[in-house]
């Protein structure tokens, strides 16, 4: 599944690739900073220019030095400019498409990308991991270009006045090429623990956010503050090796400077030397070198940003690089009719455990089959292959006849419209929950039938905004089993052929019960209904009904053919009939 990682080179290449978008901008920055690169070893020759004009008494020259400061400082002024803002717009497009890449591959990765990873680590990534691009796009590609134009200016101006002077800058190039080598391998590696660190801080913070009722009921506050702390304390660690590292790192490499420019120094002043080369020109040159030390300086200190950059980079690209949910059906359809059938599947979650074994059954068209069976029997997993949330291991599933994976897969799940035990609602107002998504443009008396269907429309009238009100986040305002009506008036409103419903009243009390009962009892007319209930009526009522164990049928037939065999099915019966009796007589 997973590509091996990237270098950082090629991450390094393929984060310039998307500079390539935005080529012109990008020439636009680079001609910016070139401009301003040249006033740099400009300066160093103006200082020339004064001296030798104050030397020969020349008044005209003297005169022009104004005027020269001035204009230097204007295309200075104009350069900076121009490489700022033009390579900023490059940066932070960069990062919005990175982003925007990043989100539509978490849309179409596959259920397994989100059950092997935390909402908390994926969120981190989102957004930690791209901010820290930006660092690098942003502070690090200016700083390398603006700075790195004007450390080529002056070399090439030093070597211009003084060739064999300046070779003996050179020979600390080396030197200070390991320095950074070394320092660059340590920053990626600590970037990234970094980043990891920064997933579980994520992670944590976001399930006692989301779970602060059980933290409160349970104590859990001293467990979730030592989780957190640990994790918090991993990223201080590790931020302040990095601090250390660039501490180390900047002095060194420029000491290394400071000695290079000393021996040019020292060289420059002996008296074989100087004696050939003007006051000017030695001024100037000395300027000009003692001016090498800030770009320097700062390209060794960006090196940090421009690491950690790399190492998100890496792990950005690594998502990008994941499969997508395998999707390339070609038969297009328009409505099925619903005809389904498990022909010998057999599929586990990891390999080395099966949770369905060869399971086949058949559900005509317009057939209910009530699906009942211990916790952890499979029920679920079964439904879930339908919409292809997995795909079988072994055998087939087949809708009308034909395999799902020959339909593409927003096809396939147009067909089928599921309520769980857990309804998913989202920070909007009631009526976009329930035409949500691809039903969002359905008119209001479409959603307001729904509802009326779904015997929700009574409740969301007495709401304060009626359809309009904002359910808050999660549908924090509402009840469950308010909750439960709009995730069936949301199924209503799909008008699917195919509808699952897995357990979908069984965390309700006794009255919405009674509701939603009725509710879902007109949804599933004219449908193919795989209904996993614990509610004795609607198993009763259902056209087949199958017992499912260890992923395996144990017994199927209808609810007679089933208590005359006075199996597993009819001592589950007895059991239920204990449980639902006193509710079916307080509801009647
Ligand atoms: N995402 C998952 N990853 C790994 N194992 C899972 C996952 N979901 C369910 N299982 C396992 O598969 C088995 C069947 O679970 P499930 O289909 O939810 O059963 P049921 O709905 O009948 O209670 C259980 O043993 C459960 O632990
Ligand atoms: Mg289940």
């Amino acid at each position: 599944m997973t590509a091996s990682p990237l270098t950082s080179w090629q991450a390094y290449k393929r984060l310039l690739g998307y500079t390539r978008r935005y080529w012109k901008l990008f020439l636009l920055a680079v001609v910016g900073f070139l401009i301003n690169a040249q006033t740099e070893w400009a300066a160093a020759q103006l200082l020339k220019y004064i001296i030798e004009a104050i030397q020969e008494k020349d008044q005209s020259a003297k005169n022009l030095f104004p005027v020269l400061i001035v204009v230097l400082f204007f295309f200075r002024g104009v350069g900076s400019f121009m490489g700022t803002y033009f390579m900023s717009m490059v940066a932070r497009h960069v990062v919005y498409a990175l982003r925007m890449d990043l989100f539509d591959k978490l849309l179409v990765l596959p259920a397994s990308y989100y059950h092997s990873n935390s909402p908390g680590h994926i969120a981190a990534k989102l957004i930690y991991n791209v901010e820290q691009v930006t660092a690098a796009a942003t502070e690090a590609l200016k700083t390398i270009i603006r700075e790195g134009t004007i450390a080529i200016g002056l070399f090439a101006y030093l070597f211009w006045t003084n060739w064999k002077l300046s070779l003996s800058l050179l020979l600390v190039g080396p030197f200070a090429a390991l320095l950074v080598r070394t320092a660059s391998k340590r920053f990626r590696k600590l970037a990234k623990r970094m980043q990891r660190t920064m997933g579980d801080v994520n992670h944590i913070a976001s399930e006692t956010i989301s779970g602060f009722q059980v933290v409160k009921t349970y104590g859990g506050e001293a467990y979730e503050r030592n989780r957190f702390d640990q994790a918090s304390l991993k990223n201080l660690k590790n931020g302040m090796k990095m601090v250390v590292t660039g501490a180390i790192n900047t002095p060194l490499v420029q000491l290394l400077m400071a000695v290079a420019m000393a021996v040019v120094v020292w060289v420059a002043l002996q008296p074989g030397i100087s004696g050939e080369t003007s006051p000017g020109e030695f001024v100037a040159y000395i300027t000009a070198a003692g001016l090498l030390a800030k770009p320097i300086k700062s390209l060794t200190e960006v090196n940090e940003k421009l690491q950690r950059g790399i190492a998100a980079a890496q792990s950005v690209f690594e998502v990008l690089d994941l499969d997508n949910e395998r999707d390339t059906g070609q038969r297009h359809i328009g409505r099925l009719q619903g005809d389904i059938e498990f022909r010998q599947v057999s599929f586990g979650y990891d390999a080395a455990q099966p949770v369905l074994k060869d399971f086949s059954l058949t559900v005509p068209a317009g057939k209910t089959v009530a699906i009942v069976g211990r916790s952890g029997s499979g029920k679920t997993t079964l439904v879930n292959l339908l919409p292809r949330f997995h795909d079988a291991q072994q055998g087939e599933i087949l809708i009308d006849g034909h395999r799902i994976d020959e339909y593409p897969l927003t096809e396939l799940r147009k067909q089928i419209a599921a309520v769980g035990q857990k309804v998913v609602l989202f920070d909007d107002t009631v009526a976009n929950n329930i035409a949500y998504g691809a039903f969002n443009h359905l008119p209001r008396e479409t959603v307001v039938e729904a509802a009326k269907a779904a015997y929700a429309d009574d409740f969301i009238r007495a709401l304060p905004e009626g359809y309009d009100t904002r359910v808050g986040q999660d549908g924090m305002l509402l009840s469950g089993g308010q909750r439960q009506r709009l995730a069936i008036a949301r199924a209503l409103i799909k008008d699917a052929p195919i509808l699952i419903l897995d357990e979908a009243t069984s965390a309700l009390d006794n009255e919405s019960e009674y509701f939603i009962q009725a509710a879902l009892e007109r949804v599933m007319v004219g449908r193919t209904t795989l209904v996993i209930a614990h509610r004795l009526s609607t198993i009763e009522n259902a056209d087949w009904i199958v017992v499912m164990d260890s992923g395996r049928i144990i017994e199927q037939g209808t609810h007679a053919e089933l208590l005359a065999q006075a199996g597993a099915y009819a001592q589950l019966h007895s059991r239920k009939f204990a449980e639902d009796e006193p509710s079916e007589t307080e509801t009647a």
